[in-house]
């Protein structure tokens, strides 16, 4: 669904992304683990085009994202923000709206998809889709920037660090009903991740990075029992947390 060829990403000199090549299959939730600025983010932003890459090829369904439109590629895909990129003037329903709204869906439809996707992610309709993003708690924030990826039903998510800025019994909480929704289920989803324990109850496989590269890519089961060096122990014991 998702191959990445040789991906290669500098700044001014600095490279970010060194050469990664990996594939995500239908279904998968793939997971980036490691180091901060070990270029997790960059790679997810490649593969909507957020960022341009330098060199190398990413195509997703076989076509080459280069060749799409921008906009219609980003509406195939949903994509939760570090720190969750929120509209902070806009309430949660409005939020949860914003693709349906560019998709022109009648207005019915949005308020009844919003409702059950609040329901399904743990979030009071009549309470809460009014209310400003500020007015939530972090992890309820959090869940409105995983319901607004999911509006309108893309097949693929990206989500960087969708967890991130929680309290451990909080962010164990939301994971644990995070692998209870069912339409997540269904997702090719990629998954930006520092945290072990989050990549080892959400990933298919585990793609762990440091300075750019891919160290070790495989199933959580490979990585434990096969790691391919002292970096890949170390990293997996929580030694870089
Ligand atoms: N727009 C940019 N301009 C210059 N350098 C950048 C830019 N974006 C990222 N970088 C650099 O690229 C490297 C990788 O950054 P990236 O944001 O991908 O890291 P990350 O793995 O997501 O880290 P974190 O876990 O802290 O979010 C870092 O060294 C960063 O400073
Ligand atoms: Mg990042």
């Amino acid at each position: 669904m998702i191959e990445v060829e040789h991906l290669h990403k500098s700044f001014n000199g600095t490279i970010a992304v060194r050469d990664i090549s990996f594939e995500v299959n239908k279904g998968e939730n793939l997971i980036l683990l490691g180091t901060s600025g070990c270029g997790k983010t960059t790679t997810l932003r490649m593969l909507n085009r957020l960022i341009l890459p330098t060199s190398g090829n990413i195509r997703i369904n076989g076509q080459d994202v280069r060749s799409a439109q921008p906009e219609k590629l980003r509406r195939g895909i949903g994509y939760v923000m570090q720190q969750t990129g929120l509209f902070p003037h806009y309430t949660v329903a409005e939020n949860i709206a914003i693709v349906p709204k560019l998709e022109k869906w009648p207005k019915e439809k949005i308020a009844e998809r919003t409702r059950t996707l609040m329901q399904k992610l743990g979030l009071s309709y009549e309470e809460q889709a009014h209310m400003f993003p500020h007015e939530l708690s972090g992890g309820q924030q959090q869940r409105v920037g995983i319901a607004r990826a999911l509006a309108a039903d893309p097949p693929i998510l990206l989500m960087d660090e969708p967890f991130g800025a929680l309290d451990p019994i909080t962010r164990q909480k939301i994971r644990n009903d995070f692998k209870e929704v069912d339409e997540l289920k269904r997702k090719t989803i990629v998954m930006v991740t520092h945290d072990v324990q989050d990549a080892f109850a959400l990933a298919s496989r585990i793609c762990l990075m440091d300075k750019g590269s891919i160290v070790q890519l495989g199933t959580p089961e490979e990585l434990r029992e096969q790691p391919v060096n002292d970096f890949v122990s170390r990293f997996l014991k929580g030694e870089y947390n």
